[in-house]
C-alpha cells in the first residue's frame, strides 16, 4: 500500500474526486445523490440497490428518501406528485415505468435511459400445460389483477377467455393455485415477491404476454436541474455494465420472464416495434401506426444535399444532450429498449408514410422533447434536423439548411440507408 506508486494513485485519485466534488457542487450543490424511493413498489430494493452502486462507481453516496406512493383510497400515485418530488425532495425518483407500446411521462420531468424492463406477464401453475392466451382452450377462465383498464383489450382480442377481475393479486394467486381459473395476468415484480415470499418449491411459472401494453421500461425521473445527476446516475450504469455488474443487481426485473426455468426468453425483436407513432397533442391521438411493409424509396436516387456538414457535426452534440435519453445513441428508438421511436431507418421514415422534412421538423420545433416542447433554440432546431438528415442517408452540401426553409420543405423524408 506505501509503495510510491500506490501513493502517486491515491494522489491523482484525490485529485480527480476533488474535481468531481467541486463539479458536482457547481452543478447541483450536494456532495450526496438525492434519491427517492417508492416503498409501495415491489422493485423498491432493486432500484435503491442499483443506485447505490452506480453512484459508487462514480465516488458518489446516495441518500435514499423513501416515500410510499399510494393515492388516496387505494387509487394509485398520482403522477404529478412525482415531478413535486424530482423538484422538491430528491435529484431522482427510481421505478418510474414506461409503457413501451405507448410512452408517456408526467408533465415537467425528464427520464433517464431505463435500466430495467419489467412488465404484465401471464401466471400459471407450473405444471400447466404452458401456452399463450390465444392457445387457452375456449371458455378458460383467466384472472387480471392490476390491469383492469386492459381486461377489456386483452378480451377483444382473446375472446377464448373468460375474464375476472381481482381487486388484488394476492386474492387471484390463490384462486390460481387451487385452480379455480386457469391463468392469471400480473404486474411482474408483484408476482417475483409473492413468489420469493411464499411458495418454496415455487407454484407458479412467469410467461410473456406479447401484446400491446404489457412490457414497461424502469426509469429514473428527474428535473432538468437535475442533469448532471442524471448523468452521474447513466454513467455509473454504463461502468456496471461494461464491468459485467449489472445484470445480478437487477435480479429478476432485467427482462420479463426468464424465471422459472426460462422457457420463454423474450428478445428486443419480439418487441420491435412494425412502425413509429406520432402523438398528436391536439387530438390526443396516436396516428400514424402502419403495420404493413410498404417497400421503400429506391436506393440508388441520390437523395438532395439540403444541410452543411458542419451543421450536421453541430446537430450531433445537441441531439446527444436533448433527444438520445428518448430515442437512444444511435436513433434506435424501441428497438434498443429506448421510450421514444427510432429517428433513423425504414420504421421512421418509410415511404408508406408519406413524410416530408417539414412534418419531422415542425413536430420536433414544437413537440420535442416531451416535457419542455419548443425549449430548444431556433438554431438547434436546425442542427438536429440536419443530423437526423444525415443519419437517414442524405449528403451534405454547400448550402446549409435554414429554419425557414425546413418549415416550409416538402422534400419527402426517406431513410437512404448509411
Ligand atoms: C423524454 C423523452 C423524449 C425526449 C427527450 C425526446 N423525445 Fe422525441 N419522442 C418521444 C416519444 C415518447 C415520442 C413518441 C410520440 C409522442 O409521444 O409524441 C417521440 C416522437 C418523436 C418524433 C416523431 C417520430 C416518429 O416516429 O414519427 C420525432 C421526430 C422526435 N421525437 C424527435 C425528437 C428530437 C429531435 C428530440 C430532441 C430535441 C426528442 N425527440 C426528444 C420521446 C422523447
Amino acid at each position: 500500500m506505501s509503495s510510491p506508486y500506490r501513493k502517486a494513485l491515491r494522489g491523482a485519485y484525490l485529485v480527480v474526486a476533488m474535481l468531481g466534488a467541486v463539479l458536482m457542487r457547481c452543478a447541483t450543490a450536494a456532495p450526496l445523490l438525492k434519491v427517492c424511493v417508492d416503498q409501495a413498489n415491489p422493485t423498491w430494493t432493486m432500484d435503491a440497490r442499483v443506485v447505490r452502486a452506480s453512484a459508487k462507481t462514480q465516488h458518489y453516496g446516495v441518500q435514499l428518501v423513501k416515500f410510499v406512493g399510494l393515492g388516496k383510497g387505494g387509487d394509485g400515485f398520482p403522477v404529478n406528485r412525482f415531478a413535486k418530488l424530482a423538484s422538491s425532495e430528491c435529484q431522482l425518483v427510481m421505478g418510474f415505468p414506461v409503457d413501451v407500446t405507448n410512452p408517456s411521462l408526467p408533465p415537467d420531468v425528464v427520464a433517464t435511459l431505463p435500466y430495467a424492463s419489467t412488465g404484465f406477464v401471464m401466471v400459471q401453475r407450473i405444471q400447466a400445460p404452458s401456452s399463450s392466451l390465444s392457445e387457452l382452450p375456449k371458455g378458460s377462465e383467466v384472472g387480471i389483477a392490476q390491469l383492469d383498464t386492459y381486461a377489456g383489450l386483452l378480451y377483444s382480442a382473446h375472446p377464448n377467455i373468460v375474464m375476472h377481475v381481482y381487486p388484488k393479486d394476492s386474492l387471484m394467486l390463490a384462486d390460481l393455485a387451487t385452480e379455480h381459473i386457469t391463468a392469471g395476468l400480473a404486474w411482474q415484480p408483484t408476482i417475483e415477491r409473492y413468489i420469493h415470499d411464499r411458495a418454496k418449491p415455487p407454484l407458479f411459472d412467469i410467461r410473456i404476454v406479447p401484446e400491446k401494453h404489457m412490457r414497461w421500461n424502469l426509469v429514473a425521473l428527474y428535473m432538468p436541474s437535475s442533469q448532471r445527476a442524471a448523468e452521474l446516475f447513466a454513467e455509473g450504469l454504463a461502468e456496471l455494465k461494461n464491468k459485467g455488474q449489472l445484470e445480478r443487481l437487477l435480479e429478476p426485473y432485467q427482462v420479463v420472464a426468464t424465471t422459472a426455468g426460462g422457457r420463454i426468453a423474450p428478445t428486443v425483436a419480439d418487441f420491435k416495434p412494425t412502425s413509429g407513432v406520432i402523438h398528436n397533442s391536439a387530438t390526443q391521438d396516436l396516428i400514424k401506426v402502419s403495420n404493413t411493409t410498404t417497400p421503400s424509396a429506391p436506393k440508388h436516387k441520390r437523395p438532395p444535399a439540403l444541410y452543411a456538414g458542419a451543421q450536421a457535426e453541430k446537430g450531433a452534440i445537441a441531439y446527444f444532450q436533448n433527444c438520445a435519453m428518448c430515442h437512444g445513441p444511435l436513433m434506435e428508438g424501441q428497438a434498443g429498449g429506448y421510450a421514444g421511436p427510432a429517428l433513423k431507418g425504414e420504421d421512421f421514415a418509410d415511404a408508406s408514410y408519406d413524410f416530408h422534412v417539414s412534418d419531422i421538423f415542425n413536430f420536433v420545433a414544437k413537440l420535442m422533447p416531451p416535457s419542455a416542447p419548443g425549449s430548444l433554440t431556433r438554431e438547434q432546431d436546425v442542427l438536429i434536423m440536419a443530423y437526423i438528415l444525415q443519419q437517414n442517408g442524405y449528403p451534405a452540401g454547400t448550402h446549409a439548411l435554414i429554419y425557414e426553409e425546413a418549415e416550409k420543405s416538402k422534400v419527402p423524408l426517406r431513410y437512404h440507408g448509411k
